[in-house]
């Protein structure tokens, strides 16, 4: 694994710690494509999965009502696998079916802190039930556990929406529980409500 060894990189890193260096803008699985977006798929992410209510229900972002609404994300995504500051702490990839060049949605990472990732991802209902989540999050999250400083991957998830639980069990992260009152689902409640916490912790692997 590449490691960030000059001045430049190291500086361009210290917003991103732990990973040691950019994760890679593309991965291919079996029947996936993964690749960072740009600003021209707004219009892509709106009509495959932002502006519909059944797959953003549980999503801690607001369903769209227009194509900019992704605006904000997808330049932080993109200053980050840039290395450029930004207030943005999401690396995000669009998902596309290698077989018909669909897209299906999105997978992510965040960057917390110093020692934890987060992680997410979103599908349009039509892809669901055959595995994508699974195979779409896998190749980032193995990424992820193979850069040294990450101590930490936590998911979490609304607890009527165990799908989402199972990816992360596929994926190597243990139920920690419920905790109450833990995040705001803007399509469900302004309210913080109770969410199902996963994680893997690198000294219990
Ligand atoms: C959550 C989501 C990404 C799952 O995607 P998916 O491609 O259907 O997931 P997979 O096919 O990889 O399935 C993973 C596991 O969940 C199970 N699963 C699928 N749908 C399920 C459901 N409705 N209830 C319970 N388990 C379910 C699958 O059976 C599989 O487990 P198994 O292999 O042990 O059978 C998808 O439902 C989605 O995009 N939902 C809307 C966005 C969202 O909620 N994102 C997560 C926010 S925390």
């Amino acid at each position: 694994m590449a490691m960030a060894t000059s001045h430049t990189q190291a500086s361009q890193m210290h917003h991103f710690a732990p990973l040691s260096e950019i994760p890679p803008k593309t991965f291919e699985t079996e029947r996936l494509m993964l690749r960072a977006p740009t600003i021209d798929d707004c219009e892509l992410m709106f009509r495959t999965y932002t502006s519909d209510p059944v797959a953003t229900k549980y999503m801690s972002f607001p369903c769209a009502s227009s194509p900019a609404d992704s605006v904000p994300f997808v330049k932080g995504a993109m200053s980050n696998f840039a290395g450029e500051p930004s207030d943005h702490h999401m690396f995000g990839w669009l998902v596309f079916r290698k077989e018909t060049g669909e897209c299906l949605g999105s997978v992510g990472i965040g960057v917390q802190d110093s020692t934890f990732l987060s992680g997410g991802y979103i599908l349009a209902p039509s892809a669901w039930g055959q595995g994508f989540a699974t195979e779409a999050w896998r190749p980032v999250i193995e990424w992820v556990k193979r850069q040294p400083n990450v101590q930490r991957i936590v998911a979490e998830h609304h607890p009527d929406n165990p799908a989402s639980g199972n990816v992360m069990r596929k994926l190597g992260l243990t139920s920690e529980g419920i905790y109450p009152k833990h995040s705001v689902l803007p399509n469900i409640s302004s309210e913080k409500v109770d969410m199902v916490v996963w994680a893997w912790n690198r000294d219990a692997s």
